[in-house]
């Protein structure tokens, strides 16, 4: 098994339709109207109703035990198929729309990341997100709590939500963050092309969450790789929206072959059938990529991430070390 590491994924967006309908109950809410399909998955049929089917689960999540729940699970889901380090993006607005303070949004993540440390060895980080589509003051607000109120586990500021909100209208928001030493990325490059990612990179980021639609432009995907600007795709949920057809037709390969930092995420692993292993499979069966190419896309991740030095090193070793599943059995033998 190949060590796996994460910088793209939403954390409401981690929470299955079963945990979520644990959650409601626990909470005596009803499950929102129109969240699920028939089938009893997560129901949208674009983009857009995403986000607002997004909305709509995060809704029932309303208590630092719920935000334990969920961080725990997925990170104890990762850990289970390889995974060594995930940074979960965490939007503060989506707690507070359902009363949860600032500090028991965090208190609930951080115990999830404790416990999940301790049962599965796997290393974990937030992101404090802004979502553009509630606006420029929010996601300043957004930011100025986070500059505020420093936490250990909060290294990074992120901007989601729906990308026509062109991303300049956020300097402020991010020099706020950037000020207060927290390392920065932005999504862009999804539903927007190349002139979009130039805005984006005039903002202190050093990656960007999808970035795949630069392929449009070689002059860009020149830059990206001399900037070394990382770029954390998610192939499949590029396909499941129909960003691009089909496997075959992801810039993915291109963009690694012309030296572009490339990293794999699973954005909302439930809403588009997606698992961080499952991309390292994608990438295998659709593009040809061995255990080394892939090992390099978890390095790669490793050294984009915005944890501090000490675990980044620890992180290394076991990404370049021993198959993780293999840990176990180079013990001695009992007898
Ligand atoms: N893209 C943009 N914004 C988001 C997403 C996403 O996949 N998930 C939650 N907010
Ligand atoms: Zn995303």
């Amino acid at each position: 098994m190949i060590a796996t590491a994460e910088l793209h994924v939403h954390l409401e967006g981690t929470a299955p339709p079963e945990l979520i309908g644990r959650i409601a109950r626990r909470n005596g809410v009803e499950l929102p109207a129109g969240m699920l399909a028939a089938d009893g998955r997560f129901h949208y049929t674009n983009f857009l109703h995403f986000l607002d089917t997004y909305d709509l689960a995060a809704s029932v999540i309303r208590t630092a035990e719920d935000y334990r729940d969920i961080t725990y699970e997925y990170l104890a889901s990762v850990a289970e198929d390889g995974g060594i380090y995930v940074e979960l993006t965490a939007s503060p607005d989506h707690a507070a729309l359902v009363g949860l303070s600032d500090s028991e949004h965090y208190a609930g993540i951080a115990a999830g990341i404790d416990e999940a440390r301790r049962d599965h060895g796997i290393e974990a980080r937030i992101l404090i997100s802004g979502v553009r589509n509630f606006g420029v003051e929010a996601v300043e607000r957004v930011a100025r709590h986070a500059a505020q109120r420093p936490h250990p586990y909060v290294v990074g500021f992120a901007l989601a939500g729906d990308e026509r909100v062109a991303p300049g209208q956020f300097a402020q928001a991010f020099a706020i963050a950037a000020d207060a030493g927290l390392c920065c990325t932005v999504h862009a490059g999804e539903w927007q092309g190349p002139d979009s990612i130039r805005e984006a990179l005039r903002l202190p980021v050093t990656r960007l969450d999808h970035g795949v639609r630069a392929i449009e432009d070689p002059t860009l995907v020149r830059e990206l790789a001399e900037r070394h600007i990382t770029l954390n795709t998610c192939p499949t949920s590029n396909v499941v929206l129909g960003v691009f057809p089909s496997f075959a037709d992801h810039p993915l390969p291109h963009l690694r072959a012309a030296g572009v930092r490339v990293t794999l995420g699973s954005d909302d692993p439930p809403y588009f059938g997606a698992t961080l292993a499952g991309e390292y499979e994608v990438c295998r069966e659709h593009f040809g990529w061995d255990d080394q190419h892939l090992r390099e896309v978890t390095v790669a991740a490793i050294e984009a991430a915005f944890c501090d030095e000490p675990l980044r090193a620890a992180l290394l070793a076991r990404a370049h070390g021993p198959d993780p599943a293999a840990r176990p059995s180079q013990e001695p033998a009992a007898n």
